[in-house]
């Protein structure tokens, strides 16, 4: 598999996709676009859909021209989250716009390209430009602010990094369909957040209970429990090492990482 440099690109731009699928010949594309604020997506849903769902659908009809393999990266936010705990089987329900355009987009996917996997999951990673749960977190701490971490929503994230081993090693295979790549500890954010501080030697008494009920600012409805069943994620990748949050966070490499994004 050959790795290139960087290119812009608007994925909803499809004669911007063939040039470059013209000038690079990849053998895969692993489509991580998308606009991914919630908010943003209900305030400005064509702007949504245009990027989540139309966006897909470009990268789909040149798979179905070209048999280019195409990964689409997807959220466990297409479940309205009242159980958890879902297969790739599980019936999606989205409950706001981002969900409902990121859910549009793996239809398009699954119903135009042949050779195709969609990767449902969420993950926590150290993002340069300080957006993300994790950066918001460290910033917190850093500077001795309360932060409230909803009990109410639990997820089961995935490091960053071993997302993209995932997604690496679904590039390389040929399973077709959806499937769910996600960490093997399900949290609250509370406990996330409380994770975060201990690991990295802070005092956790600054984080606080809340429920995401009490966060009248946010526009978007957020779904609670999301956390993904990632049974069969284990067995087609028992290859890829999955690292515990303790792993992550007590690695001294994420303190090297930390310094240059935060
Ligand atoms: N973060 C999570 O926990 C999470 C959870 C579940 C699923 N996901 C999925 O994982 C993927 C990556 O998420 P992320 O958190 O890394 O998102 P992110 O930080 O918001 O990055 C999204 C990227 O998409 C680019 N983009 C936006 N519109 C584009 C367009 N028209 N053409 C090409 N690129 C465009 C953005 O570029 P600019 O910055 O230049 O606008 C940005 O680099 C997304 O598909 C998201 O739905 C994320």
């Amino acid at each position: 598999m050959r790795v290139s440099g960087l290119i812009g690109l608007d994925i909803s731009n499809m004669n911007q996709i063939l040039q470059t699928v013209e000038s690079l010949k990849p053998d895969c594309v692993i489509n991580c676009a998308a606009i991914t604020d919630v908010d943003e997506c209900e305030r400005q849903p064509k702007k949504a859909e245009l990027v989540n769902s139309i966006g897909p659908k470009n990268l789909a009809e040149i798979s179905a021209d070209t048999n280019i393999r195409l990964i689409q990266v997807s959220t466990d936010a297409i479940f309205d989250g009242k159980h958890g705990s879902y297969s790739e089987d599980s019936s999606p329900n989205p409950i706001n716009t981002y969900a409902k355009t990121k859910l549009e987009g793996e239809r398009f996917v699954s119903s135009i390209a042949e050779n195709y996997a969609i990767v449902r999951t969420n993950f926590y990673g150290l993002n340069p430009n300080g957006k993300g749960l994790l950066n918001w977190i460290l910033k917190s701490l850093a500077e001795k602010r309360e932060i409230t971490g909803f009990e109410d929503v639990v997820f089961n994230p995935l490091w960053a990094a071993d997302l993209a081993e995932c997604l690496l090693g679904v590039a390389q295979m040929s399973y077709i369909g959806i499937l769910n790549c996600s960490g093997n500890q399900i949290l609250s954010k509370y406990e996330f957040a409380k994770a975060v501080a201990t690991n990295l030697g802070y005092n956790n008494s600054i984080i606080k209970r809340s429920s995401s009920y009490q966060a009248p600012s946010l526009i978007a409805r957020r779904p609670k429990k999301t956390y993904l069943d990632n049974t069969r994620m284990r067995e087609l990748l028992k290859n890829t090492k999955i690292h515990t949050i303790e792993e992550v966070l007590r690695d001294p490499s994420f303190d090297i990482y930390r310094r240059k994004t935060t």
